[in-house]
Order: structure tokens, then sequence, then C-alpha cells
């Protein structure tokens, strides 16, 4: 019997890895780009974190959370997003006593129980930012270049932004009462599901993809035109400083998000290639989360994206797998004498930097030097008999197939491969 990975989640393969480094790596630039400093947290955490931070009435909380009790009986939760945990980490640290601004970016896995498809899975990986501690419009815009900056590195084109504002909690809830007006009497045509968000949460029925619930949904009020002064000037900040980056953005009355805690901005890139899961990230503000995780008021705003899903469309738009870290050189060893000279090398080198490998099966000459171009490998040399007790070989580069005779020593190796010496 085998076993296969459990539903909605998967192996990364070394092949694939490379497209996730390339993410990664992408992402820490920018960060360091625009200075973000890296946070990890726990993956396990308390489960009301979640139910106060999100929202009950989310269907992430409601109906998607990993959710269990652990040998005291106490309820914990496998993660579902990034920003409650980074929150509850300032507040933990006292990062507010600290340096009460705070920009920060985070990497790692989340867990959530959807239907798997395309795009969406049950673990999957997040890249996110958060800078808490300030009101100012400049940071949400901040917050949005860093994504189009991050697209731009990774060479992505064909995507745009959609961005709204809900208001401060006084704003939505006014919105909501009008979302209620304005639904009460569609109602009856409507999915079961938004009949239920009728009650609970009126705001999620924007999100509704059902096609009989988006021919009500489109004569519904937006949430922009409802703003309270405040709100709308800094709506309008937002926008004037987009507009002066030449940041893209279109938008969006219908966005609302599915997280309890925004305010104010809310933003989704989205690329076509996903088909129905088309938010390749998204994010906004949530000036009252801190506050109802038991702080002082604080605001925030962030964003986070599906790392998988990034790499789906990277894929999608430039197939060739990006190349693997080459092998430097390559031991090709014959009889138990050059196999012993050629693992104390192999060892020396690796110490000295170089990446090296040996054949660990004892195969024929033929079979080593297939697996040599397999690798990639830059060099070659063969090790038997003879070369062990002379300490002298033949390093060959395996492009041109150019032979130059040297000592068999690290040293020599190392100055004739051309590479410095990085340890020792
Ligand atoms: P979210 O919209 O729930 O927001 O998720 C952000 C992104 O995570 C999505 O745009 C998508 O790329 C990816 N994602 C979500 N669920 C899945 C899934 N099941 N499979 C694959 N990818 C998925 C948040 O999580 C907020 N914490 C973002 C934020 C940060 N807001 C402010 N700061």
């Amino acid at each position: 019997m085998t076993y296969d990975p459990v539903r909605g989640t998967y192996d990364v393969l070394p092949d694939a890895a490379a497209w996730w480094r390339l993410v990664e790596e992408a992402v820490r630039d920018v960060a360091r780009r625009y200075n973000y400093r890296e946070i990890r947290t726990p993956i396990l955490e308390h489960t009301e974190l979640f139910t106060r931070g999100i929202g009950e009435s989310t269907d992430v909380v409601h109906k998607e959370m990993y959710t269990f009790l652990d040998r005291r009986g106490r309820s914990l939760t496998l993660r579902p997003e990034g920003t409650a945990s980074v929150a509850r980490a300032y507040l933990s640290h006292g990062l507010q006593t600290e340096a009460p601004f705070q920009k920060l970016f985070y990497l790692g896995p989340m867990f959530r129980y959807e239907k798997p498809q395309k795009g969406r899975f049950r673990q999957f990986e997040q890249y996110g930012i958060e800078a808490i501690g300030s009101l100012d419009p400049t940071l949400d815009v901040e917050v949005i270049a860093f994504a189009w900056t991050l697209m731009r590195d990774l060479g992505l084109g064909g995507l745009w932004l959609r961005l709204n504002s809900i208001g401060c909690a006084e704003d939505r809830e006014r919105f909501r009462e009008l979302l209620q007006v304005h639904f009460s009497d569609r109602l009856d045509r409507m999915c079961p599901d938004c009949r239920r968000r009728f009650e609970t949460n009126p705001l999620r029925i924007l999100d509704c993809k059902e096609e009989r619930c988006r021919k009500e949904i489109e004569a519904a009020p937006g949430s922009a035109d409802h703003l309270c002064d405040e709100c709308a000037d800094h709506f309008d900040r937002v926008r004037a400083l987009l507009d002066e980056l030449g940041l893209a953005y279109e938008v969006d009355a219908r966005l609302v998000r599915g997280l309890d805690y925004y305010t104010r901005t809310v933003f989704e890139l989205v690329s076509s290639d996903l088909g129905s899961q088309d938010s390749l990230l998204g994010g906004g503000r949530y000036d009252g989360l801190i506050e109802a995780l038991g702080g002082p008021p604080t605001p925030g705003v962030g964003f986070a994206g599906g790392t998988d899903r990034l790499i789906l469309v990277l894929q999608a738009r430039r197939p060739r797998v990006p190349a693997a870290a080459p092998i430097d050189l390559f031991l090709v060893t014959l009889g138990s004498e050059g196999r012993r000279i050629a693992v104390r090398l192999a060892e020396a080198l690796r110490r000295r930097g170089l990446a090296v490998e040996i054949d660990h099966r004892d195969r024929s000459l033929r079979k080593q030097l297939t697996l040599a171009n397999q690798l990639d490998a830059r060099w070659s040399i063969v090790i038997g008999d003879d070369e062990a007790s002379s300490a002298r070989g033949t390093l060959k580069e395996m492009a041109s197939g150019a032979e130059t005779p040297v000592d068999l020593s690290p040293e020599a190796l190392v100055r004739a491969i051309g590479r410095a010496p990085t340890d020792d």
C-alpha cells in the first residue's frame, strides 16, 4: 500500500522547488528595498485569535478552519492566514513600545478546508506584508506599490488591481443596512448561502459567484459611494497618490474581501490566467483589528498572496524551469583506491565552497559521465588507480571538452576551476 498526499496538499519536488526559491527570493528582495523586516509566527494559534480577529461569520472561520482540541482540551487552529497572527505577535511582544510603527513580511504555510481546485489548496503558502502603526494613505499606497513591484520583478504583466473602500466601522454598519434594504425583496431568488449571509454578513453577498445572485448584486449600492467625510477623503488621497505614481487600478464597488477586519482601503491583484480563482493577492486596511485583539487602537494595512497561485501564473507565462545551481565538479571514480581519494577530495572541496558530486553506486565510466552531464556539471575528473597513486589527474571542462592536467589536491583543483575558496 502506498500513501497519497492528503487531499488539497501537494509535494514540491526538487525541480519545482526552483520556482519557489525564485518567488521567495523576489519577495525578500522587494522587502529589503521597502524596508519590511521578516517575522515568523507559529502555525498553531489559539482558535479564539481567528474567531475574534477574522470574524465568526466569515467563511474562513465558519467553515474552513482546521480546529482541534489538544491533549488538555484547549481549542487550537492551524492558521488560515497571517494577519491575525502578526497582530497577535505585535501585542504579545509589546512591539508597539519598542517602535510603534512596524513594517513586517512573512512567508509560510496556511490552512483552509476549502474545495480543492486549480490554484486553491487546503495547505497553501502565502507571502505577505503588514505595516502597522499609521493611518496615513501613503502607507496604503506603499503596500500596493510593493505588490506591483514584486510582479514587475517577476516579469508578470497583464494583471490588474481592483480597489475599493469599505469605510470605517460606522460606514460598514450603515452600508450593511443599505444592503439589507436592497436585498430584502430579492432574497427568494438568491442562493441559500446568500440567504444566510443576509442575516450574518450582508457584505459577503457581493462576493457570491452564483449566476442567479450576480444579477441581484449588479444593482446593489457600492460602499465607496456611502463613506463618511474622513473615509472619503482617505480614499481620494489613496487614488491621487496611485495616479501620481502611475500605478494602475480600477475602482470595483463590489470588492469587499472575505475577512471581517477590513476597514477603508481594500484591494486585489487579479490575473486572467487563474480562471475562477483569479485573485493573485489581496489585502487592505485593518484599523480595528489590534484593538479587537485587546491592544491599544492601532491601524494597519497589508496584503498576502498565494505563492502556489503565483507560481501557476509564472509557469503559464514562462514554461522554462529556472535553472538549478550547477554542479562545479563531478568526480568519476574507478576502483576502490580511486573512490577513497575521490571521497576525501569531494569533502575538502565542498568545505571550500564548491558543489561537488560523486557516483555512489560503483557504476561504469560511461554511466558516471552520463550522470555528470545530467547534473550539468561544469568540470569532471576521472580518478582511478593510476591517478590515485600519482596524485595527478586530467580536469575536463564539460562544455568544451578541453583538458588540463592537475594535481589532485584541493588547492590545485580550486585554482584550476577558478573559484576562490569561501571557507577554511
Ligand atoms: P485572503 O484574500 O484570504 O487574504 O488571501 C490572500 C491570498 O492568499 C489570495 O489572494 C490567494 O492568492 C491566496 N489564497 C487564499 N486562499 C487560498 C487557497 N485555499 N489556496 C491557495 N491560495 C489561497 C488574507 O489572507 C489576508 N491575511 C491578506 C491581508 C494581509 N490583508 C491584510 N494583510
